[in-house]
């Protein structure tokens, strides 16, 4: 997969993509990661990026032009089709389907939103995917360019050591994910529980399933019942 990033901040998400995960998939070459400062494409020479918006009201508009011309320029270069994201809290939320559906893509263009907005324009003559990573206002796209990034790239085949452990994960089904122990068998009076020192695969697996509905239950009602519901809907498809 070939990700390009467009931000005004590229030395702030650099280190990010070369660290942990995200750097080991990019030198086992599962995916190519690369920032564009859109200020690169600004025509003068102060590197104008933004103005003030039409109608009055504070702050600075972030102008069609620059952008434009990065996207095009980014996407010629390349004949892989890029797939273009806008991160904006307007967009729709990013969760673990939305991050497999982008995983399964060629191509990511992800379009960092600054200041206090962007000309409507971008939305109109890019037609972006506008994704959000949740309702709350960042100064900027680029903490949710890390989140959507680092939550793709490790779905990517070969990102993960062990393609288990992204499988088995909060989510994955459905649910969140059960309690983990390592050891010591007891650290500070808190033991672990028996059951998972047994050696018994069967009964560990159940009570895992048992833990993983017990906490969904009480942390998030809400993905319980769309367990629920996606089992009742696979076990009719079935029939
Ligand atoms: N930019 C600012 N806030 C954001 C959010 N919640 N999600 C995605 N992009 C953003």
């Amino acid at each position: 997969m070939r990700i390009d990033v467009l931000t005004l901040f590229p030395e702030a998400l650099d280190p990010f993509f070369s660290a942990s995960i995200i750097g080991r998939a990019q030198t086992a070459g599962c995916v190519s990661i690369r920032s564009t400062n859109i200020r690169d494409f600004a025509l003068d020479a102060r590197g104008t990026v933004d103005d003030r918006p039409f109608g009055g009201g504070p702050g600075m508009v972030l102008m069609c032009q620059p952008l434009f011309d990065a996207v095009e320029k980014l996407e010629t270069e390349e004949p892989v089709p890029a797939t273009r994201i806008l991160l904006t809290p307007q967009g729709e939320p990013l969760n673990q389907a939305l991050c497999r559906e982008l995983a399964a893509l060629p191509r990511l263009l992800v379009i960092c939103g600054h200041y206090e907005g962007f000309d409507e324009r971008i939305r109109l003559g890019l037609r972006p995917r506008e994704i959000s990573i949740g309702d709350y206002v960042l100064s900027g796209g680029e903490a949710a360019a890390m989140v959507l990034i680092d939550a793709v790239v490790r779905l990517l085949p070969g990102a993960l050591g062990d393609e288990e452990s992204c499988n088995d994960e909060s989510f994955s089904h459905g649910l969140l994910e059960y309690p983990q122990y390592t050891r010591p068998r007891v650290f500070r009076e808190m033991d672990v529980p028996d059951i998972l020192l047994s050696g018994d695969h069967a009964r560990i697996e159940q009570w895992r399933r048992e833990q993983a509905v017990e906490r969904t239950a009480r942390r998030r009602p809400d993905l319980l019942d769309k367990w629920k519901q996606d089992k009742v809907d696979d076990s009719s498809m079935k029939e």
